[in-house]
């Protein structure tokens, strides 16, 4: 039931037979009262002329003598009212009337502003506005007074939060990010990382083929040559990114999954610059307490190869169930970029040197969010997301 409808109905009719019901009923017409006053000052006025009319027509609904709501609160609410409830019907009148001393054309046109209407949709907008109101007093829409929609926010996911985070560390250092296609050539991917055709990751078991030249990106790697050909030397990149594996999943297994690839391309870079900017790198995600161990590895694309190891953030290196009782965690990959494959970038090895690495950005935020299953990450069940 609209306002209009309710004053001219009795209180009995209207099931406000105590207190309560009396102060409720003139609540909603306050509120009715200040929606509709606060509406006409948003929507303002384009002449002094509609300022005036519009501001004589809110008065006359509300404080006409004859018909005005007020004075049909007067004849229906107040003199049709029961005996008892009369001192609380008239006291509440009363605060309404005072109330309503803003609905007076000269004191409300000193707050509708006058706008100048510059465009076409500006003058849409408030006829928009204006029928929307009127609409509303007439009860064709639901109450505009009512609260909207409330969206729960959400927040990043976890494996996103990681990776900006270890994005944070190495664009800090003067790195900067490159991105490479994810359905990506067997030349990229393989060839020219110096990957030979009987190399096991070649596989069917690990690669997803999408034509005999063409593979889901099974690392990061590939972006490597992408960039050398593209911006030459010096180079210093990191390449975050998806990649996927013919793996079937579980608890340390998914078929896509996200690396972060590092790249340091100058005259002079050395195996020491390699780890000093791991070890920082470390240090910074997982605190100054880490340590890193670097221990010899095999991948065609690097020589020598490293594997790096953290000590346990779990239990500082003492031995505990997630370290397996050794104390250290393998983390990634990395070596100084091969000969050949500076060569296959166009960069000359004899000119210039650099380190690679490659990390597990999921494997990244596991350890450091404590969570053993790495298919968490990709179910979109809103408990775990809801916890980051
Ligand atoms: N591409 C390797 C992998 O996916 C990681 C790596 C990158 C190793 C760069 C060395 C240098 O396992």
């Amino acid at each position: 039931m609209t306002i209009d409808e309710k004053v001219r109905k009795t209180l009995a009719e209207l099931g406000a037979t105590d207190a309560a019901g009396v102060e409720a009923l003139f609540g909603e017409v306050r509120a009715a009262m200040e929606q509709e006053r606060s509406s006409l000052v948003a929507r303002g006025a384009s002449s002094e002329a509609e300022r005036d009319k519009l501001c004589k027509d809110l008065r006359d609904r509300w404080l006409a003598r004859k018909n005005g709501l007020l004075t049909q609160i007067d004849e229906h609410w107040l003199k049709l009212g029961a005996k008892e409830l009369k001192p609380i019907v008239g006291r509440q009148f009363n605060e309404l009337r005072k109330a309503s001393a803003g609905m007076e054309t000269n004191e409300l046109a000193q707050v509708v502003p006058l706008r100048k209407e510059t465009s076409a949709s500006m003058a849409q907008l408030s006829a928009q506005l204006e029928s929307d109101v009127i609409r509303a007093e007439r009860g064709d829409v639901s109450d505009l007074t009512l609260p909207g929609y409330r969206r729960p926010l959400g927040s990043l996911h976890p494996v996103t939060q990681m990776q900006r985070e270890i994005e944070e560390i190495f664009l800090n250092l003067g790195f900067w990010i490159e991105s490479g296609p994810e359905i990506e050539s067997v030349y990229y991917n393989f060839d020219a990382l110096n990957i030979p055709e009987s190399h096991p990751s070649r596989d069917d078991w690990d690669t997803l083929y999408i034509n005999s030249q063409t593979v889901l990106r099974t690392h990061t790697s590939p972006v490597q040559i992408r960039a050398m050909e593209k911006y030459g030397a010096p180079l210093y990149i990191i390449i975050p990114g998806k990649c996927y594996r013919h793996d079937n999943p579980d608890a340390s297994h998914s078929p896509m999954f996200h690396q972060v690839e590092g790249l340091a391309i100058a005259s002079d870079i050395t195996f020491a610059d390699l780890k000093g900017t791991l070890d920082f790198f470390a240090k910074k995600l997982f605190g100054e307490k880490v340590q890193t161990r670097f221990q010899p590895s095999f991948f065609p694309f690097t020589e020598p190869s490293g594997e790096v190891a953290i000590s346990c953030i779990f239990c500082g290196g003492e031995g505990c169930r997630v370290c397996k009782e050794s104390g250290w965690i393998e983390v990634m990959g990395c070596g100084m970029v091969h000969p050949q494959v500076l060569r296959n970038g166009g960069i000359d090895p004899e000119k210039f040197s650099g380190w690679a690495f490659g990390l597990g950005v999921d494997r990244f935020a596991m350890l450091k969010y404590d969570i053993n299953d790495i298919q968490l990450f990709f179910q979109s069940d809103v408990r775990f997301l809801e916890q980051f």
